[in-house]
Parts: structure tokens; sequence; C-alpha cells
């Protein structure tokens, strides 16, 4: 399975906006599962329970955060547990954008271990903040794998998928795109990280995402860099961007 997944941030302002949007990715997501891609959307919870459809659906619903606790004396977080009982089956976890505001691997790894107890899939986000000629970006993704998942169950590893989204590539500030030669690199050292802790079977068959402006022009040169999937930021609020990106993906499956 491949995985094509749109994350709203804190866009759009208005509910109605979000619901049109979802009503344009559903059709394609349908033709995208027969072909092995699931299309993940992950906007502000606020709308998610208003566009989950009922019953089983091919379009999957994600939360961009999760509490680090189940225990409801934690004013202002929300729970796993409430994630799931509305719908949603995947938590980004760990976001460049969250590690900015003082998210640590110690409160993500918290967050991981906590949430696959309740029968969600987790994208733990990894990247470095910048790239030096020594390759220390190296340790640093290393060191973030290794510190958010010191103590997830091995037994867990198939609802982990692992998204390596390099900060300066990521957003409207990135200085640029990453090539698909960074993401190989880096794709390899993460597995090599996992194997540290886990079998090699299982670690290698962890999905590793791309992200970090992926648009219509560049999303192939990923997949065909052996990505598992993208996780999309701007290009996922642009209908037409994001049906591209998808298609692109579908057509490649037949190639
Ligand atoms: P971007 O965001 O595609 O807008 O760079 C990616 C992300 O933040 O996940």
């Amino acid at each position: 399975m491949k995985y094509i997944i749109g994350n709203w941030k804190m866009n759009p302002d208005k509910k109605e906006v979000a619901k049109q949007l979802v009503s344009d990715y559903k059709k394609i997501a349908k033709v995208a599962l027969s072909s092995s891609i699931q299309t993940v959307i992950c906007p502000p919870l606020i709308y998610t329970e208003g566009l989950i459809g009922k019953g089983l659906q091919p379009l999957h619903f994600g939360a961009q955060d999760v509490s680090f606790t189940s225990e409801a004396k934690t004013t202002g977080e929300i729970s796993a547990t409430q994630l799931k009982n509305i719908g949603i089956k995947y938590v980004i976890i760990g976001h460049s954008e969250r590690r900015e505001i003082g998210e640590t691997n110690e409160m993500v790894s918290k967050k991981l271990t906590n949430t696959i107890k309740s029968g969600l899939t987790v994208i733990l986000c990894v990247g470095e903040q910048k790239r030096d000629s020594a390759g220390l970006y190296f340790i640093e993704v290393a060191n973030q794998i290794r510190e958010s998942l010191h103590s997830f169950p091995e037994n867990k590893l198939h609802s982990l998928i692992i998204a390596y989204e390099p900060v300066w590539a990521v957003g409207a500030n990135a200085t640029h795109n990453a090539s698909p030669r960074d993401f190989e690199e880096m794709a390899m050292l993460i597995r090599r990280t996992l194997t540290e802790q886990f079998s090699k079977i299982k670690s290698f068959a962890v999905p590793i995402l791309y992200g970090g402006s992926v648009d219509k022009k560049n999303s192939q040169s990923y997949l065909d860099a052996g990505a598992d999937g993208l996780l999309v930021g701007r290009s996922s609020l642009k209908s037409k961007e994001f049906l591209a990106i998808i298609e692109k993906a579908i057509t490649s499956t037949k190639k």
C-alpha cells in the first residue's frame, strides 16, 4: 500500500471550503484504493467529524496531533480514544511545526506509545533543520528515530508510518526542494536505524513517505525514488493540484 496524505494544518478558515475539498477527493480516493493507494486527509479537528462519512469509506481521515496521555483531567487535550471514536484512523505525531513550538522527542515518544494502544496508525515525522557538509544531519535524524521509538512495541510496527520531512524544504519558507536522492539516502538511514531496535523484516516493512513542498510537478520523482507515499501540505488545499498528485501516483502503479 502507498499513502497520499494531505496535511491541511490550520486551514481552511471556513468549514464549507473543507466540505468542498473532501467532496472533490472522495471519488478519486476510490479509484486510488483499487490501485493500492490510500488517500488520507488530516483537516483541523474541528471540521473532521462533519467530514467523515458513514460505513466503510475509501477516503480516510487523520488528526494532526494527539494528547500524550489518556487522563481525562488534562485540559485542552484530545485523546487517541476520542479520535478513534469519531472514525479517525491516522495521527500525525512530531510534525516539525509542533517541534518548533517545543515538542521534544520524549513527548513524541509518549504520544506514539499512548496512541498506538488505541489501534490508530501513527505517522511519525522526522527531518533535519538544515544540512551541513560534515553530514551531521544524518545523526540528527537517526537520533529522532531512536529517541521517539525507544518504547514503541515491535508487535505494533505494522501501525507505524514514518514521514521524512526536511525542515528546510517544508512550508512557504522552504529554501529549496529536496532531491529524490536526498530522500533515498535518508530512507536508507531510517531503515538502518530501525534495525538497531527491531527485526530487519519488520523494519523494512515500515512505509517511509516523503514530505516537504510536494506538488504535481515533483511528486512522481519521490515515488520513483522509492517513497511509499507523500505527505502533502499546501498542495492538498488546492483541489486541482492534489487530484493531479493522486492521478500521477495511480498512473505510475500501472506502468
Ligand atoms: P508543505 O507542507 O507541503 O506545504 O511543504 C508539508 C507538511 O508540513 O507536512
